[in-house]
């Protein structure tokens, strides 16, 4: 099954190279007026430590790489410039990674990042690897317990993902969950909305791994 996603992946990547309408829509400066999501994500996992432990580290720049690195394909993570961005409204509800910076000190941090993630079409064949090099942002308020984090990249994928940390177990535990809207080139629909809800549920089952339990 793996395979036959993956060949079909890089079909429809190499496919879709030449649609380069698909490329102009996703240009970093039609984010968000052009992002119509077309795959979706929902997950969500129980974390045996109290939000106040689980928040810096899955919830700030703090453990930022190391769950980025969760994703077993995930590579190469880089934290770039440390800023702050002022929204309308929700965290949840709001568009960050493109907007202008404002003064330390305002509205919510928000984290630059980038990292590679490298797909496998046929094992033993790393010459017919699919790159994919990413860049986003990951904000957070520290108030509400809700993070968004937001990534293009240089295969037409954009990805907005909401976590929400809410107490369990009288405080004990803490409930982990997502929700992920993406937008990608529609000939790799289908392959990417199996594969994204595949890789979310592996990575978020990963999350307790990095409290050491
Ligand atoms: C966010 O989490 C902290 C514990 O880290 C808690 O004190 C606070 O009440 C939470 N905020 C909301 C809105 O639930
Ligand atoms: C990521 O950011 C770098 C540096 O700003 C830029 O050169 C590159 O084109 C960006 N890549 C994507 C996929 O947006
Ligand atoms: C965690 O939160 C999600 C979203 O609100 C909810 O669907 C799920 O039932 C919660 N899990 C637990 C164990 O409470």
């Amino acid at each position: 099954m793996k395979l036959f996603v993956a060949s079909a992946l890089l079909f429809s990547l190499l496919f879709s190279a030449d649609c380069r309408v698909v490329d102009i829509s996703m240009r970093d400066d039609s984010y968000p007026t052009d992002f119509q999501p077309n795959f979706d994500s929902i997950f969500s996992v129980s974390i045996q430590e109290p939000l106040a432990t689980v928040f810096p580290v899955l919830g700030t720049n703090l453990g930022l790489c190391e769950h980025i690195l969760l994703e077993s394909i995930a590579s190469d993570c880089q934290v770039g410039a440390l800023d702050s961005v002022n929204v309308d409204g929700p965290l949840e509800d709001a568009f960050v990674r493109t907007a202008p910076a404002v003064p330390a000190g305002q509205g919510f941090p928000r984290q630059h990042f980038s990292y590679i993630e490298t797909i496998t079409t046929i094992p033993g064949l790393s010459f017919l690897d699919v790159v994919v090099h990413l860049n986003g942002t990951y904000t957070w308020d520290q108030e509400r317990n809700i993070t968004l984090y937001e990534t293009s990249s240089d295969k037409s994928v954009v990805v907005r993902k909401v976590r929400t940390f809410e107490p369990l177990d009288g405080g004990a535990a803490t409930n982990v969950s997502e929700v992920i809207n993406g937008q990608c080139p529609i000939l790799e629909q289908p392959i990417t909305q199996f594969e994204a809800r595949e890789a979310h549920q592996a990575q978020m089952n990963l999350y307790h791994t990095l409290f050491g339990i």
